[in-house]
């Protein structure tokens, strides 16, 4: 059977990785979330004292960009892949909101972007994937068969994020969460190189007033009827 590629874009806190883990686990492939790569160089930029409030010492991060490696490894119990810096699981500590507030930054440097961009087209590269992020459509895979963009309103996806991050434990307001939000969305989508933009063969998914299962429902008969086109 012809595997497809699937890519999700979107504003950040639409719910995109949730429905693209969900697809992924569906269809049996495999699901990259390309924000994680994104993170994990922005952990690593904090953690060497790189990026720090009003502060941002870019060249030296393009110049260490090779010291940093990123995997994914496949963890059965939680049914995803787990992101990996240089051999660390970092999969809890690129979620905090201190990671979230430098991100968008670190995701403007063209430098950083061209060498994740090479790994996510490789972890692609046999199809049969599901990747979500803010370029997915456009720059990583503008051949992919089937392109979502998904969208909710501001207050919607930093009400989502508010009460992940107290489930988790963090001490947060939703002040600072919708702020965020909003920082990054206006950060990803006027940046020079890959702005957050929806490809022209994109269907938009507007989940503000779609629960989890009916969202689900509606991009897995997408995918489906995609895949059998295709086949
Ligand atoms: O999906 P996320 O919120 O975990 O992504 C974190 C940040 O990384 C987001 O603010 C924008 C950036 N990003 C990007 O520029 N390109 C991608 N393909 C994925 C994420």
């Amino acid at each position: 059977m012809y595997k497809i590629t699937i890519a999700i874009d979107g504003f950040s806190s639409t719910g995109k990785s949730t429905v693209a883990k969900r697809l992924a686990k569906a269809l049996g492939y495999i699901y990259v979330d390309s924000g994680a790569m994104y993170r994990a160089v922005t952990l690593f930029a904090m953690e060497h004292n790189l990026i720090h409030k009003n502060q941002f010492n870019k060249a030296q991060l393009i110049k260490q960009l090779d010291a940093i490696k990123i995997s994914f490894k496949f963890n059965k119990k939680l049914g995803f892949a787990e992101v990996y810096l240089n051999g660390q699981n970092v999969e809890k500590k690129i979620r905090t909101l201190e990671v979230s507030q430098f991100v968008s930054q670190v995701a403007t440097v063209s430098e950083v972007r061209e060498q994740l961009v090479l790994q996510q087209q490789s972890l692609g590269k046999d199809k049969g994937v599901v990747m979500d992020g803010r370029d997915i459509g456009t720059v990583v895979f503008p051949e992919a068969e089937l392109k979502l963009f998904m969208t909710a309103s501001a207050e919607k996806r930093a009400q989502r994020r508010y009460d992940e991050l107290i489930e988790r434990g963090d001490d947060v307001s939703f002040e600072d969460v919708l702020k965020n939000v909003q920082s990054r969305d206006h950060i990803d989508s006027t940046r020079e190189d890959s702005p957050l933009a929806m490809a022209e063969d994109a269907i938009k998914v507007d989940n503000s007033n779609l629960n989890l299962d009916e969202q689900f429902e509606f991009i897995y008969s997408l995918a489906k009827a995609k895949i059998a086109e295709c086949n």
